[in-house]
Protein backbone atom coordinates (compact mmCIF):
# COMPACT_ATOMS: atom_id res chain seq x y z
CA UNK A 1 0.00 0.00 0.00
CA UNK A 2 1.40 3.07 -0.47
CA UNK A 3 1.74 5.96 1.56
CA UNK A 4 3.01 9.55 1.88
CA UNK A 5 3.76 11.27 4.81
CA UNK A 6 2.37 14.83 5.05
CA UNK A 7 1.68 17.35 7.20
CA UNK A 8 2.86 14.69 9.95
CA UNK A 9 0.81 11.95 9.29
CA UNK A 10 0.27 8.94 6.90
CA UNK A 11 -1.90 9.19 3.77
CA UNK A 12 -2.78 6.02 1.51
CA UNK A 13 -3.43 6.32 -1.62
CA UNK A 14 -2.63 4.55 -5.25
CA UNK A 15 -2.17 5.38 -8.86
CA UNK A 16 -3.08 3.84 -11.69
CA UNK A 17 -3.91 5.03 -15.53
CA UNK A 18 -2.22 6.90 -18.09
CA UNK A 19 -4.20 10.51 -18.98
CA UNK A 20 -5.06 13.28 -17.19
CA UNK A 21 -4.63 13.32 -13.88
CA UNK A 22 -7.42 13.15 -11.53
CA UNK A 23 -7.33 13.30 -7.79
CA UNK A 24 -10.58 11.55 -6.46
CA UNK A 25 -12.24 12.19 -2.88
CA UNK A 26 -14.20 10.00 -1.90
CA UNK A 27 -17.28 10.97 0.79
CA UNK A 28 -18.25 10.23 4.62
CA UNK A 29 -18.45 7.13 5.88
CA UNK A 30 -16.80 5.86 2.41
CA UNK A 31 -12.41 5.43 1.57
CA UNK A 32 -10.57 5.77 -1.56
CA UNK A 33 -11.90 1.79 -2.53
CA UNK A 34 -15.30 4.34 -3.76
CA UNK A 35 -13.61 5.05 -7.23
CA UNK A 36 -12.92 1.48 -8.23
CA UNK A 37 -15.48 1.26 -10.88
CA UNK A 38 -14.33 4.59 -12.19
CA UNK A 39 -10.33 3.73 -12.04
CA UNK A 40 -9.82 0.98 -14.33
CA UNK A 41 -12.85 2.01 -16.71
CA UNK A 42 -11.32 5.33 -17.43
CA UNK A 43 -7.57 4.53 -17.55
CA UNK A 44 -6.92 4.77 -20.76
CA UNK A 45 -7.99 8.52 -20.18
CA UNK A 46 -7.21 9.04 -16.74
CA UNK A 47 -4.14 9.02 -14.27
CA UNK A 48 -6.40 8.53 -11.24
CA UNK A 49 -4.99 8.91 -7.55
CA UNK A 50 -7.16 8.18 -4.89
CA UNK A 51 -6.21 8.71 -1.82
CA UNK A 52 -7.60 7.65 1.91
CA UNK A 53 -8.18 11.33 3.25
CA UNK A 54 -6.97 11.71 7.13
CA UNK A 55 -9.47 9.61 9.44
CA UNK A 56 -10.20 6.73 6.88
CA UNK A 57 -9.48 3.22 5.81
CA UNK A 58 -5.29 2.84 6.32
CA UNK A 59 -4.54 6.69 6.59
CA UNK A 60 -3.97 8.36 10.07
CA UNK A 61 -6.62 9.08 12.68
CA UNK A 62 -5.00 12.04 14.83
CA UNK A 63 -7.31 13.18 16.89
CA UNK A 64 -9.31 16.45 15.79
CA UNK A 65 -10.79 18.97 15.51
CA UNK A 66 -10.61 18.13 11.21
CA UNK A 67 -12.07 20.85 9.23
CA UNK A 68 -12.61 20.55 4.98
CA UNK A 69 -9.56 23.40 5.12
CA UNK A 70 -6.93 20.88 6.77
CA UNK A 71 -8.07 17.84 4.10
CA UNK A 72 -7.39 20.41 1.45
CA UNK A 73 -4.08 20.97 2.56
CA UNK A 74 -3.29 17.22 2.88
CA UNK A 75 -4.57 16.96 -0.62
CA UNK A 76 -1.93 19.69 -1.35
CA UNK A 77 0.86 18.47 0.71
CA UNK A 78 0.28 14.50 -1.51
CA UNK A 79 -0.02 16.33 -5.12
CA UNK A 80 3.41 18.01 -3.88
CA UNK A 81 4.99 14.86 -2.61
CA UNK A 82 3.94 13.15 -6.18
CA UNK A 83 5.13 16.22 -8.22
CA UNK A 84 2.16 16.75 -9.94
CA UNK A 85 1.15 20.54 -10.55
CA UNK A 86 -1.93 20.65 -12.17
CA UNK A 87 -5.45 18.09 -11.28
CA UNK A 88 -8.90 17.00 -12.14
CA UNK A 89 -10.60 17.13 -8.56
CA UNK A 90 -13.49 14.87 -8.52
CA UNK A 91 -15.13 14.79 -5.41
CA UNK A 92 -18.09 13.18 -4.02
CA UNK A 93 -20.39 14.46 -1.38
CA UNK A 94 -17.79 15.03 1.34
CA UNK A 95 -15.30 15.04 -1.44
CA UNK A 96 -17.12 18.04 -3.23
CA UNK A 97 -17.07 20.08 -0.07
CA UNK A 98 -13.06 18.93 0.23
CA UNK A 99 -12.82 20.34 -3.51
CA UNK A 100 -14.55 23.53 -2.62
CA UNK A 101 -11.80 24.11 -0.13
CA UNK A 102 -9.10 23.05 -2.32
CA UNK A 103 -10.42 25.34 -4.87
CA UNK A 104 -10.67 28.24 -2.53
CA UNK A 105 -7.13 27.85 -1.25
CA UNK A 106 -5.32 26.55 -4.35
CA UNK A 107 -7.15 27.43 -7.54
CA UNK A 108 -3.68 27.41 -9.20
CA UNK A 109 -3.62 23.71 -8.67
CA UNK A 110 -7.02 22.90 -10.38
CA UNK A 111 -7.46 22.01 -14.13
CA UNK A 112 -11.37 20.81 -13.58
CA UNK A 113 -14.08 19.97 -11.03
CA UNK A 114 -15.66 17.25 -11.14
CA UNK A 115 -18.81 17.79 -8.23
CA UNK A 116 -20.64 14.34 -7.53
CA UNK A 117 -23.97 14.23 -5.44
CA UNK A 118 -22.58 17.03 -3.02
CA UNK A 119 -23.84 20.95 -2.59
CA UNK A 120 -22.60 24.09 -1.86
CA UNK A 121 -24.50 25.22 0.78
CA UNK A 122 -23.43 24.87 4.63
CA UNK A 123 -25.64 22.43 7.05
CA UNK A 124 -28.59 23.74 8.27
CA UNK A 125 -28.99 24.12 12.12
CA UNK A 126 -30.62 20.90 12.14
CA UNK A 127 -28.40 19.03 10.27
CA UNK A 128 -25.72 20.14 12.62
CA UNK A 129 -26.96 19.48 15.54
CA UNK A 130 -27.82 15.58 13.89
CA UNK A 131 -24.31 15.83 13.14
CA UNK A 132 -22.90 16.42 17.04
CA UNK A 133 -25.70 14.12 18.43
CA UNK A 134 -24.32 10.60 16.02
CA UNK A 135 -20.76 11.76 17.55
CA UNK A 136 -21.86 11.06 20.58
CA UNK A 137 -23.24 7.90 19.39
CA UNK A 138 -19.97 7.27 17.70
CA UNK A 139 -18.60 7.72 21.21
CA UNK A 140 -20.47 5.58 22.96
CA UNK A 141 -21.00 2.51 20.34
CA UNK A 142 -17.84 3.28 17.68
CA UNK A 143 -17.98 3.20 14.14
CA UNK A 144 -20.96 0.88 13.58
CA UNK A 145 -23.50 3.63 14.97
CA UNK A 146 -22.26 6.31 12.27
CA UNK A 147 -22.28 2.94 9.41
CA UNK A 148 -26.13 2.55 10.44
CA UNK A 149 -27.41 6.09 10.15
CA UNK A 150 -25.53 6.65 7.03
CA UNK A 151 -26.31 3.63 5.12
CA UNK A 152 -30.00 3.61 4.47
CA UNK A 153 -29.24 7.34 2.77
CA UNK A 154 -26.30 6.59 0.60
CA UNK A 155 -28.12 4.33 -1.81
CA UNK A 156 -31.04 5.45 -4.36
CA UNK A 157 -34.74 3.21 -4.26
CA UNK A 158 -33.87 0.77 -7.51
CA UNK A 159 -30.26 0.07 -5.39
CA UNK A 160 -32.25 -0.67 -2.41
CA UNK A 161 -34.89 -2.77 -3.96
CA UNK A 162 -32.49 -4.39 -6.36
CA UNK A 163 -28.87 -5.06 -5.20
CA UNK A 164 -29.17 -5.91 -1.34
CA UNK A 165 -25.73 -7.45 -2.35
CA UNK A 166 -24.01 -4.31 -3.40
CA UNK A 167 -25.45 -2.41 -0.23
CA UNK A 168 -24.18 -5.25 1.75
CA UNK A 169 -20.66 -5.40 0.47
CA UNK A 170 -19.81 -1.14 0.75
CA UNK A 171 -20.84 -1.62 4.29
CA UNK A 172 -18.81 -3.93 5.10
CA UNK A 173 -16.06 -1.56 3.75
CA UNK A 174 -17.63 1.62 5.30
CA UNK A 175 -17.01 -0.62 8.82
CA UNK A 176 -13.34 -0.35 8.32
CA UNK A 177 -13.06 2.85 9.28
CA UNK A 178 -11.53 4.41 12.59
CA UNK A 179 -14.05 5.99 15.29
CA UNK A 180 -12.11 9.08 15.16
CA UNK A 181 -11.77 9.88 12.09
CA UNK A 182 -15.59 9.65 11.93
CA UNK A 183 -16.16 11.67 14.29
CA UNK A 184 -13.27 14.00 13.09
CA UNK A 185 -15.46 14.07 9.86
CA UNK A 186 -18.78 14.75 11.04
CA UNK A 187 -17.54 17.64 12.86
CA UNK A 188 -15.84 18.94 9.96
CA UNK A 189 -18.97 18.60 7.64
CA UNK A 190 -21.07 20.75 10.43
CA UNK A 191 -18.98 23.67 10.70
CA UNK A 192 -18.43 23.56 6.67
CA UNK A 193 -18.38 27.19 5.58
CA UNK A 194 -21.38 28.04 2.65
CA UNK A 195 -19.62 27.56 -0.82
CA UNK A 196 -22.57 29.96 -2.70
CA UNK A 197 -20.45 32.66 -3.28
CA UNK A 198 -17.76 30.78 -4.52
CA UNK A 199 -19.59 29.35 -7.21
CA UNK A 200 -19.93 31.99 -9.73
CA UNK A 201 -16.10 32.81 -8.92
CA UNK A 202 -15.13 28.93 -10.38
CA UNK A 203 -13.25 29.53 -13.57
CA UNK A 204 -12.35 25.67 -14.37
CA UNK A 205 -14.51 23.61 -16.60
CA UNK A 206 -16.77 21.95 -14.16
CA UNK A 207 -18.88 18.64 -14.62
CA UNK A 208 -21.83 18.75 -11.87
CA UNK A 209 -23.31 14.89 -11.90
CA UNK A 210 -26.21 13.57 -9.78
CA UNK A 211 -27.96 10.74 -9.26
CA UNK A 212 -31.63 11.49 -10.50
CA UNK A 213 -32.71 8.81 -6.85
CA UNK A 214 -30.32 11.00 -4.75
CA UNK A 215 -31.72 12.21 -1.40
CA UNK A 216 -29.19 13.73 0.23
CA UNK A 217 -27.75 15.96 -2.27
CA UNK A 218 -30.77 16.12 -4.58
CA UNK A 219 -30.78 16.78 -8.41
CA UNK A 220 -32.28 20.19 -7.63
CA UNK A 221 -29.35 21.23 -5.69
CA UNK A 222 -26.94 19.86 -8.16
CA UNK A 223 -29.07 22.05 -10.65
CA UNK A 224 -28.03 25.43 -8.42
CA UNK A 225 -24.98 24.44 -8.48
CA UNK A 226 -24.48 24.03 -12.41
CA UNK A 227 -26.06 27.26 -12.63
CA UNK A 228 -24.25 28.96 -10.27
CA UNK A 229 -20.59 28.13 -11.68
CA UNK A 230 -19.94 30.07 -15.10
CA UNK A 231 -18.60 26.93 -17.09
CA UNK A 232 -20.44 24.12 -16.04
CA UNK A 233 -22.39 21.26 -17.42
CA UNK A 234 -25.14 19.33 -15.53
CA UNK A 235 -25.66 14.91 -15.81
CA UNK A 236 -28.03 13.65 -14.40
CA UNK A 237 -27.63 9.90 -13.94
CA UNK A 238 -31.10 7.72 -13.92
CA UNK A 239 -31.61 4.60 -11.81
CA UNK A 240 -29.18 5.78 -8.99
CA UNK A 241 -28.99 7.78 -5.67
CA UNK A 242 -26.25 9.16 -3.55
CA UNK A 243 -23.37 6.81 -4.75
CA UNK A 244 -23.92 7.21 -8.38
CA UNK A 245 -20.87 6.37 -9.20
CA UNK A 246 -20.87 2.98 -8.15
CA UNK A 247 -24.70 2.43 -8.24
CA UNK A 248 -24.54 3.70 -12.05
CA UNK A 249 -20.52 3.32 -13.25
CA UNK A 250 -21.60 3.22 -16.95
CA UNK A 251 -23.49 6.01 -17.32
CA UNK A 252 -21.31 7.77 -14.82
CA UNK A 253 -18.27 7.24 -16.33
CA UNK A 254 -19.77 8.02 -19.24
CA UNK A 255 -19.91 11.39 -18.23
CA UNK A 256 -16.94 11.43 -17.23
CA UNK A 257 -14.99 10.46 -20.05
CA UNK A 258 -17.10 12.85 -21.88
CA UNK A 259 -16.06 15.93 -20.00
CA UNK A 260 -12.30 14.39 -19.73
CA UNK A 261 -12.25 14.44 -23.27
CA UNK A 262 -13.13 17.82 -23.48
CA UNK A 263 -10.98 19.65 -21.60
C1 LIG B 1 -21.29 12.02 2.22
O1 LIG B 1 -21.76 11.15 1.45
O2 LIG B 1 -20.12 12.38 2.13
C2 LIG B 1 -22.19 12.58 3.26
O3 LIG B 1 -23.46 12.02 3.12
C3 LIG B 1 -22.29 14.05 3.14
C4 LIG B 1 -23.13 14.70 4.20
O4 LIG B 1 -23.54 14.04 5.17
O5 LIG B 1 -23.35 15.92 4.10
Amino acid sequence: MPFATVNGIRLVYDIRGQGIPVLWIHGFPLGRWLWDPQVEALADIARSITVDLRGFGGSSAPEGPYTMETYAADLRGLLDTLGVDHVVLAGLSMGGYVAFAFYAAYPERVRGLILADTRHQADTPEARANRYALIERIRAEGTPAAIEAFLPRLFGATTQRERSELVETLRRKMLTNPAAGLIGALQAMAERPDRTELLPRIQVPTLVIVGEEDGVAPPEVARQMAEGIPNAQLVVIPRAGHLANVEAPEAFNEGVRSFLSNL
